[in-house]
């Protein structure tokens, strides 16, 4: 009889596996971990099967294009996520704090995805009532026909359920919730989300249907869990709250930190409301408090990147006398490194004394922002907030700054200006373009912090206080 099961032994906590049984893991170290485990008949399969169905090489040349093809989900901050959509034989783990919205994100695409044939919701987290109850409140209505339901998280009940739906499209919500038999007796471990895991994704790699994986990941818990899925999947998004509220409403982001298709730097920006998420209007003006006039001291706007779009978002920076004995830098949403390096770089070319001061930096809306091109706004806010100066309204600024204080050429200096023109800003304050016609007319530009500022404060009063003892401005 031909042999469908075969057996290792496995451990119940990491999932290392070993031929021979041990009494201690040899890779996360725990004693008497190691069980009899049963290979899955499909993994044997896979393994072992018939030589005919053996993969073979076959010239890329034949291959049909088609089997690279993309659909759209139907919400267009997810596609951009993905890189234009949810590629077919995908599998996308959807990693995010609990109540971030990842099952809300997930039922939307399933009623929105341009999918011809039906889309499997596996649900080990909600009743069927509570997801029909969502689906009323999200205002799915007759678009959720094509959803099928199974609330379950046991593989034993899900396989049969994949085989006789057949769907194009599956969410499974969530990793943790899945389990079975095979994967060791410890429900909940790791090995049991990685094995069931390991099934679902080869499932749809054969039946060319996509998958979307949701995982919960606490605050300090990213490497415990769906860290360890990382690997098996081809994308992985993650679902984050702003800190603050944005200007229109409450916001989320969609950040891939690995995309086998795509770029990684572009991120999706939803807004949750009533009726679930939905996209912002106008996305370049989240991060904006409109302001008439003069801004006050500490606020200047940065014409930033944000993937392939321009955003315009508010920098806001406070300065205290110290409290302890060293100064201390206070930033969500840029870098620590680069607020001190920017500061530095003040207190050095134009002799602002921020050493002795405590630095507080916010981006309005709380938008993490990881773009070079926000250190010229952000200098010009930390030098308003010292000096009391604020900066003239309708100023987007934008540039690099070296450490000699120079500023340095940036990515697609045009269109951060165009946008920022669009948005009714009326004057450009950046560095050179990094080549002949790059500049569009509006832009003052600069060679260094000390002009840059110097532009940028020309109808202010000189500051007279805080100051170090050598240099003027
Ligand atoms: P949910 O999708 O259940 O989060 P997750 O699956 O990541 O745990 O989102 C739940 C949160 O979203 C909850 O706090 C309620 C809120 N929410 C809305 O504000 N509006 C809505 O229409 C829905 C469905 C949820
Ligand atoms: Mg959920």
């Amino acid at each position: 009889m031909k042999k469908n099961r075969a057996l290792i032994f496995k451990c119940g906590f990491c999932g290392h596996e070993e031929p021979k049984w041990l009494g201690r893991c040899p890779e996360c170290g725990e004693w008497n971990s190691l069980v009899e485990t049963a290979v899955s008949a499909a993994v044997l399969q896979r393994t072992e099967g018939d030589p005919k169905n053996r993969p073979r090489s076959l010239p890329l040349s034949s291959v049909d294009p088609q089997e690279g093809s993309r659909i759209s989900s139907g919400l267009p901050e997810l596609d951009r996520v993905l890189g234009g959509g949810i590629m077919k034989r995908s599998a996308v783990l959807l990693g995010g704090e609990p109540g971030i919205g990842k099952s809300t994100l997930l039922l939307q695409a399933a009623a929105a995805a341009d999918t011809r044939g039906r889309v499997l919701y596996i649900s080990g987290e909600e009743s069927a009532g509570q997801l029909r109850m969502r689906a009323d409140r999200l205002g799915l209505g007759p678009q959720s026909g094509r959803i099928e339901v199974c609330c379950t998280g046991a593989l034993a009940d899900i396989t049969p359920i994949l085989e006789a739906v057949k769907p194009v499209l599956v969410m499974a919500d969530s990793a943790q919730t899945l389990h079975t038999d095979e994967a060791g007796p410890a429900p909940g471990t790791v090995n049991q989300m990685k094995f069931c895991s390991y099934e679902l994704i080869s499932w749809v790699k054969e039946h060319d249907a996509a998958l979307f994986l949701a995982a919960h990941v606490t605050k300090d818990g990213l490497i415990s869990g769906p860290k360890t899925l990382e690997h098996m999947v081809d994308t992985v998004l993650y679902f984050e709250q702003s800190e603050n509220r944005g200007a229109q409403g409450d916001c989320r982001f969609l950040r891939a930190v690995k995309n086998r298709f795509g770029s990684v730097d572009e991120i999706g920006i939803f807004m949750m409301g009533e009726k679930g998420l939905s996209m912002a209007s106008d996305p370049s003006l989240l991060f904006l408090v409109r302001r008439e006039g003069t801004l006050p001291p500490g606020v200047a706007t940065a014409a930033v990147l944000e993937g392939s779009r321009t955003l315009l978002v508010e920098i806001q920076v406070l300065t205290v006398p110290v409290k302890g004995s060293m100064s201390r830098v206070f930033s969500g949403s840029i870098d620590l490194p680069r607020v001190s390096r920017v500061a530095a770089s003040l207190e050095k070319h134009l002799s602002l004394r921020l050493s002795d001061q405590d630095i507080y930096v916010n981006v309005a809306g709380g938008i993490r922002i990881t773009e070079v091109g926000v250190e010229l706004a952000l200098a010009a806010a930390l030098y308003s907030a010292r000096t009391g100066l604020p900066l003239p309204g309708g100023t987007a600024i934008a540039g690099e700054l070296s450490l000699t204080g120079e500023l340095l050429p940036i990515r697609r200096l045009a269109g951060r200006i165009k946008t920022a023109r669009g948005l009714g800003f009326n004057r450009f304050v950046g560095p050179s373009p990094a080549s002949e016609g790059e500049g569009p007319g509006g832009l003052e530009n600069a060679a260094d912090i000390k002009s840059a500022v110097k532009i940028l404060f020309a109808g202010e009063q000189k500051p007279q206080t805080p100051r170090t003892k050598a240099g003027s401005l």
